[in-house]
């Protein structure tokens, strides 16, 4: 490694993160003048939230595992705060980077800006307004005090500079979710998760939900799960179930019928067979909105707003309330109309790594592996 190499430390701790850490994995693994440290905060633990995707995106074992597990948000969040800050302290980077917009996220910006460490913020500039949900708190917070903020979209950008946020620290550099989605989709398309699963190509919906806002209150978990039985009367569902939502099934009481089919998380090439197969996916995850707009697969977001609307605007994105009428209406309307072929969005292309190095590690010599 040459002297002057310079060391750049990803943290990451929920699923959604690793998605996003691939890509610059990837691209940092060619570099010999730059060191890449990952510090896998441990948020998600179970191995089918956490090691299948490092496994399955071939993303090189964390540095550092601070297995600070679940528990309440000032609990997880302080957890991450006291045992980065030693790691920060010995392994002393040049950078930090940080992803999306999980509790990982912020404590970890939070440490390494009190230590006069620069973060940089890969996915900032989103915002719901709805300071409800616990990402959004964590979104603003970020960005208000990384020295870099990479952002996926225009709206994003707009979003920032309405903050009072300066030009200088904003780089529109699109959606890094979508290199994980480029790199995958052949190897998904090989595995033909529809043929797996036994349902036809387009005719059936994937199902996921695990915001608090859909799960924790029993009487909306009810309402959705009635819902869902009402669609699967119609077309096959495959619900692949979050274990936050498992375990709220369970406290809450709740049977699910047999015609709706319950999955564990599933890894990433399944997941991403499965969605780009599917006739329509219900959702409330962010990455879904995103990954479902870039395919062309209709997508239902059960929530009142999402911090993606160009998912609506240029996408195939639709927000629906979590109510049994509306969801069965809107499954009804999505397979009824003819699909359009995906139009690319502006920088969701694939290279979104690439351009996030150029600006952390600008370089001679080729990027890339
Ligand atoms: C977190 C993120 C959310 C993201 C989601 C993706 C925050 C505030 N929320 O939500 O933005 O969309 O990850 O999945 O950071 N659990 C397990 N095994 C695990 C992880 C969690 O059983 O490996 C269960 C535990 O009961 C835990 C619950 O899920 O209490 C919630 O986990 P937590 O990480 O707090 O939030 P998520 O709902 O996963």
């Amino acid at each position: 490694m040459p002297e002057r190499s310079r060391t750049l430390l990803s943290v990451v701790g929920a699923r959604p993160n690793f998605l996003k850490l691939a890509p610059l994995a990837w691209q940092l693994a060619g570099r010999d003048d730059v060191r890449h440290v990952i510090v896998h905060t441990g948020q998600h633990y179970d191995p089918g939230m956490s090691d299948t995707f490092f496994t399955g995106l071939r993303i090189p074992t964390p540095d550092c595992s601070l297995e600070v597990g679940s528990g309440s948000h000032a609990a997880q969040t302080a957890a991450v705060m006291q045992r980065f800050e030693p790691v920060c302290l010995d392994v002393r980077p040049d950078m930090v980077v940080v992803y999306g917009d999980v509790n990982s996220t912020l404590a970890a910006t939070l440490v390494a800006t009190k230590l006069g460490i620069p973060v940089a913020h890969v996915e900032a500039g989103l915002r719901s307004r709805d300071r409800s949900m616990p990402e959004e708190i964590n979104r603003v917070l970020t960005d208000a005090v990384a020295d870099v903020l990479f952002a996926p979209s225009p709206d994003a950008v707009d979003n920032l500079l309405a903050e009072g946020v300066a030009a200088e620290r904003i780089r529109l550099v699109g959606n890094i979710m979508i290199d994980s989605v480029v790199r995958v989709l052949d190897d998904a398309k090989r595995f033909d998760a529809p043929a797996r699963y036994g349902v036809a190509p387009g005719d059936y919906v994937v199902v996921t939900l695990h915001r608090p806002a859909n799960v924790d209150d029993p009487d909306t978990l009810r309402e959705l799960l009635a819902a869902l039985t009402a669609v699967g009367a119609e077309r096959p569902v495959l619900f692949s179930v979050h274990p936050r939502t498992r375990e709220r099934m369970r406290a809450a009481g709740l049977r699910v019928p047999a015609r709706l089919r319950l999955l564990d998380p599933l890894p990433y090439v399944e997941m991403l067979s499965l969605v780009a197969g599917a006739g329509l996916v219900l959702t409330d995850s962010g990455g879904l909105q995103e990954e479902t707009s870039y395919l062309g697969v209709p997508c239902l977001t059960v929530r009142p707003n999402t911090e993606r609307p160009i998912t609506i605007t240029a996408g195939t994105n639709r927000l629906v309330a979590a109510r049994r009428e509306p969801i069965l209406e809107g499954v009804r309307a999505a397979f009824a109309s003819l699909r359009d072929a995906p139009r690319p969005i502006e920088l969701w292309d694939g290279r979104t790594a690439e351009r996030i190095i150029s600006v952390l590690c600008p370089s001679e010599q080729p990027v890339g592996v």
